[in-house]
């Protein structure tokens, strides 16, 4: 018998990924197929990546015309989708620059450089090193793995790299008694996603902001995942009232094409002059003109707006559920990042839902993580709720 897909795929590639049996082929708004012609309801959106859906049209008309204009040529010399993508992020942003990159973790990369050669001439040699936080997540690279806040990311990859310090996130106390004259900025997600979707507190941001501005320091915000739009804003730190000197994006920016992109403010564009630090990817002509067509589209097309009702909605049907079952500890974020932290193991909630037709996400163990597109619809929220009641009777029966 022919091997399936899956066993090849076990065979050929290396087993970085705890991957679920099935195999995908197609996908449009937020429903994706498999091999064998189930569909399931994609409340992961490919980790917050496809906020536009599956197959979106506005992508697919972008990568087609693109595509036959001109695809990659060198950043030697200028083209015309990524002038104007850098345009359309800087006029809707604090940031005055923009640096592309190919995803999260080089878009992070950027910023710890960019924080680092700035921090060199501004604040002396000795000021090289950035606070993190605990139960961060900034990506696989070295420079990024380091400045993740947790233990099972960094293991085994030792010696990491100098220079990073960790405090717990919402403790201002504890950041206010790290930084000193080593330290050239904070590096931290508005709100926690891998982490399991830790909110920040009230005005822990903002506390955050001023205490960098009474130090002289950098705020980097990490907009990796709760950027373009996923929060209902168009960036996450919108709804808490701050602007950071540097933040990153990647996922959603191209809706699936790879992309990151580093924004920062004009004082620190001297730091980042020629030779200073380059990409031979990024930015191309082809992936530039998808993200600057998925931008337009959130920026005109009602898309936030669904983001934040379909967001609410969803939060509160998934508070009833909490007031139903015991075993549902808290359910929060923003918009259409959510979180529903059990005080059981995800994994066979996650199990029993793609049995049943539906994607969803848990991190760190027992937080079932909501992303879905953020196209996505009153009544597939619904369906993916009452398919969740289900599950969670049976385990309430098990556990009576
Ligand atoms: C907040 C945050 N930063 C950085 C990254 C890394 O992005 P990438 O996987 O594109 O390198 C992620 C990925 O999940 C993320 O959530």
């Amino acid at each position: 018998m022919a091997e399936t897909t899956i066993e090849r795929a076990d065979r050929y590639m290396f087993q970085t990924y705890g991957r679920f049996p099935i195999t995908l082929v197609r996908g449009k708004g937020c429903t994706v197929w498999d091999e064998e012609g189930k569909n399931y309801l994609d409340f992961v959106g490919g980790l917050a990546v496809c906020a536009l859906g599956h197959s979106a049209e506005v992508v697919t008309r972008a990568l087609e015309e693109q595509s036959k204009k001109l695809v990659h040529v060198s950043n030697l010399y200028y083209t015309i989708p990524q002038t104007e993508l850098a345009q359309l992020l800087v006029e809707n942003s604090f940031a005055d620059r923009v640096f592309f990159a190919n995803s999260g973790a080089e878009a992070n990369e950027a910023a710890i450089k960019l924080a680092r050669k700035w921090a060199k001439e501004a604040l002396g040699p000795q000021a090289y090193r950035i606070i993190c936080m605990e139960n961060s997540f900034h990506g696989r690279t070295m420079a990024t793995l380091t400045a993740t806040g947790q233990e099972k990311i960094k293991k085994g990859f030792d010696p990491l790299v100098d220079g990073f310090k960790f405090v717990p996130f919402n403790d201002l106390a504890a950041l206010e008694g790290a930084v000193d004259q080593s330290v050239c900025a904070v590096m931290l997600e508005p709100i926690q996603g891998e982490g399991g979707v830790i909110m920040p507190s009230d005005d822990y941001l903002k506390k955050v902001r001023t205490l960098c501005d009474q130090k002289g320091i950098l705020v980097i915000l990490d907009e990796v995942q709760v950027g373009m739009g996923r929060t209902g804003r168009l960036f996450a730190h919108e709804h808490y009232g701050i602007e950071p000197d540097i933040m990153t994006l990647a996922k959603a920016l191209a809706n699936g094409l790879p992309i990151g992109a580093m924004l920062a403010k004009e004082r620190l564009a001297p730091a980042f002059g020629p030779g200073s630090h380059a990409s031979t990817f990024g930015g191309t002509p082809l992936v530039t003109a998808v993200a600057t067509a998925v931008l337009r589209t959130l920026l005109e097309e009602g898309i936030m707006e669904n983001c934040r009702k379909m967001g609410s909605y969803l939060k509160e049907r998934l508070l009833g559920l909490k007031e139903k079952y015991g075993f549902i500890k808290e359910v929060r974020g923003l918009g259409l990042i959510l979180g529903m932290e059990l005080e059981l193991d995800g994994a066979r909630v996650v199990k029993k839902c793609m049995e049943q037709g539906f994607l969803i996400n848990c991190t760190q163990d027992k937080v079932l993580r909501f992303l879905p597109p953020l196209i996505v619809e009153r009544h597939h929220i619904d369906q993916l709720v009452e398919a969740l009641d289900h599950i969670f009777e049976g385990i309430q029966d098990e556990r009576a």
